[in-house]
This record gives C-alpha cells, sequence and structure tokens, in this order.
C-alpha cells in the first residue's frame, strides 16, 4: 500500500477529520476487526445497520461490512455516497444466488412466494418477494398466508433452520456461507467436554449437526444480548468470532470460547471477505470517495420492494 499514507495514532486522527469533513456516518459489522469496530458510529447486526443507514441524515456512508450490506444502504438511499473501503469484500452466500438463476427458479413455481434473506445482490432482492436478515426470518416466514407455497434462498442452512422453527415447509435454495459450514463439530464436542457448564450459541448460518447442539441460536446481536443475560459465565461461540470483541466490552468478566473451522493447515473462522478492511482503506474511501456503490435506477426501486416489506414488520 502506498508508503506516504499515514500509520498509528496519526490515521486515526486523519479518518476523524475526514469523517468530519464528509459528513460521513461509518457503519460497521460485527465481524470486523476490533479497531474498525471501535471507530463505528455505529455497530450492528444487518438489520440494524439496514435500519441505521435508513435513518440517517449524514451525506455520505461508510459502510464497514460486505458488498450486499453497502448495497442495502444504496438501495435505501439513492441520494446518499455509499461508499465501501473494499470493493472485493463480498459474501459466498450473495455469490451463490445470480439473480437470473433465481428467476428462472421462481418461473418453475409461479405460485410459491420468494423470501431471500439480505444476503444477496441488490438484482436477486429485485427477484423476491420479501427479504429478511437473521434476526427477523421467522416473523418473516410467519408473516406469509398458511398454505402459501414457499421458496427461501439463498442460505439452505437458515431455511432449514426455518422449518423447523415455524412448521411451514420452503423449498431451499442451496447456498451456504463459507464460514458457517466450516465450523468443527468434533472440535466444538472437545470444547463441550471441557467446558461442561458452557453454553453453547450459534448463528442459524451453521449446519444442523452443529446447530442441533447450540443452547441459543440467534442473529450476531441475539447472540451478543444472550450473553449479557443468559447468567452463564463460559460461552462457546459458533459464529465469526469478531463478535466476540463487543460480548467482551460489554461483559469482561465472562469467558468466550471460538469454535475453530475445519481449514487446512488452519482453523481460522474469521469471514475472509469482512476482514478485507482495513483502517488504511477507510482512510483512502474517505479521502477519496471511492469506491462507491452505484446501481440501475430499476434495479433499486424492484430491490426496495421486498426490503420495504421486511422493514414493515417492525
Ligand atoms: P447478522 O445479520 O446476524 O449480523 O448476520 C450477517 C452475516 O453475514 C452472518 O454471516
Ligand atoms: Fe457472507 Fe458468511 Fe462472510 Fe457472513 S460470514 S458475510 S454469510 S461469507
Amino acid at each position: 500500500m502506498n508508503a506516504t499514507l499515514p500509520t498509528g495514532d496519526e490515521l486515526l486522527d486523519a479518518i476523524e477529520r475526514l469523517r468530519k469533513e464528509r459528513n460521513a456516518v461509518i457503519l460497521g459489522h460485527y465481524y470486523q476487526d476490533p479497531e474498525i469496530q471501535d471507530l463505528s458510529d455505529f455497530i450492528g447486526d444487518s438489520l440494524q445497520l439496514a435500519k441505521a443507514a435508513r435513518d440517517t441524515d449524514a451525506d455520505v456512508i461508510l459502510f464497514c461490512g460486505v458488498h450486499f450490506m453497502a448495497e442495502t444502504a444504496k438501495i435505501l438511499n439513492p441520494d446518499r455516497i455509499v461508499l465501501v473501503p473494499d470493493m472485493d469484500a463480498g459474501c459466498s452466500l450473495a455469490d451463490a444466488c445470480p439473480a437470473e438463476e433465481l428467476a428462472a427458479w421462481k418461473a418453475e413455481h409461479p405460485d410459491h412466494v420468494v423470501v431471500s434473506y439480505i444476503n444477496c445482490t441488490a438484482a436477486t432482492k429485485a427477484q423476491s418477494d420479501i427479504i429478511c436478515t437473521s434476526s427477523n426470518a421467522v416473523r418473516v416466514v410467519q408473516s406469509i398466508p398458511e398454505g402459501t407455497p414457499i421458496l427461501f434462498a439463498p442460505d439452505r442452512n437458515l431455511g432449514a433452520y426455518l422449518v423447523r422453527q415455524t412448521g411451514r415447509p420452503m423449498d431451499l435454495w442451496q447456498g451456504t456461507c463459507i464460514v458457517h459450514e466450516t465450523f468443527s463439530e468434533r472440535a466444538l464436542l472437545d470444547l463441550m467436554v471441557r467446558h461442561p457448564d458452557a453454553k453453547v450459541i450459534a448463528h442459524p448460518e451453521c449446519e444442523p449437526p452443529l446447530l442441533a447442539h447450540a443452547d441459543f441460536v440467534g442473529s450476531t446481536s441475539a447472540l451478543l444480548n444472550y450473553t449479557q443475560t443468559s447468567g452463564a459465565q463460559t460461552f462457546i461461540v459458533a459464529t465469526e468470532p469478531g463478535i466476540i470483541h463487543q460480548m467482551t466490552k460489554a461483559r469482561p468478566d465472562l469467558t468466550y470460547l471460538p469454535v475453530p473451522g475445519t481449514g487446512e493447515g488452519c482453523n481460522c473462522n474469521e469471514c475472509p471477505f469482512m476482514r478485507l478492511n482495513t483502517l488504511q482503506k477507510i482512510y483512502l474511501a474517505l479521502r477519496d470517495l471511492a469506491p462507491r456503490i452505484e446501481m440501475d435506477e430499476a434495479t433499486r426501486q424492484a430491490a426496495l420492494v421486498p426490503l420495504e416489506r421486511m422493514m414493515a414488520l417492525g
């Protein structure tokens, strides 16, 4: 990276100065590096960040998360500048469900309602009837009249979890999160044996055998909330470990044990897309007002409809 870029405290000061000059708000997801979480104006899960983007009056939104999250901010804010630190910060779930393929699936099932997880592109959202996030998915599915057949995309694990929770049959797209599908059940069992009093908490993107061991399943913010309120002392955490930064800040007296992944030669369970973002890229984005999220107005308007249906549920 450019050798003239500021580092250390100078970098933080420069970001601070630019944030004010640009009248920018920095939105950060729980899976960002701790140093990025600490400078964000607002930290949250996908739904909370979408609401923060909808409600902001800043001129510039710098979205420290992945591409589909920043796109969601743009769908809700066509007239604001929406920046991402790294345009390559994608998501395996969004990649798994191209809009044309979802459209073809929909055409084969014309009587079905299409529920799409927010982890998809704007073009895929535009093919959907309603969007959900992991924190409101049960409510979204329950809002669909009984007897109406449902297509759910793109996460087969969240979809299967929703079928179990709601009792509603759904046809599932076969996408997965490359982070949550690789948590090792064997490593989880080892942790459970060594910490018999620990509560196992898991994100619904995990595979069903892993979720079967969980005492609590929820979105990132729901997991954070559970650690603060359950009364337990130790938690085995089956989601991206960035969330442990906020858990530790809120309750430093509790113990949080991340579940390792099964990667060969490395048990790293960080999201490689989320972790592309860095402080220097944040600085450059605010300095250059780039990279910017752009989208054609027809796609934006079509994607806004299912997103607003979700928002209207509260
Ligand atoms: P949350 O909505 O729970 O924050 O999840 C987002 C995500 O990408 C999980 O992998
Ligand atoms: Fe996508 Fe998984 Fe990364 Fe979340 S953790 S952004 S679902 S790849």
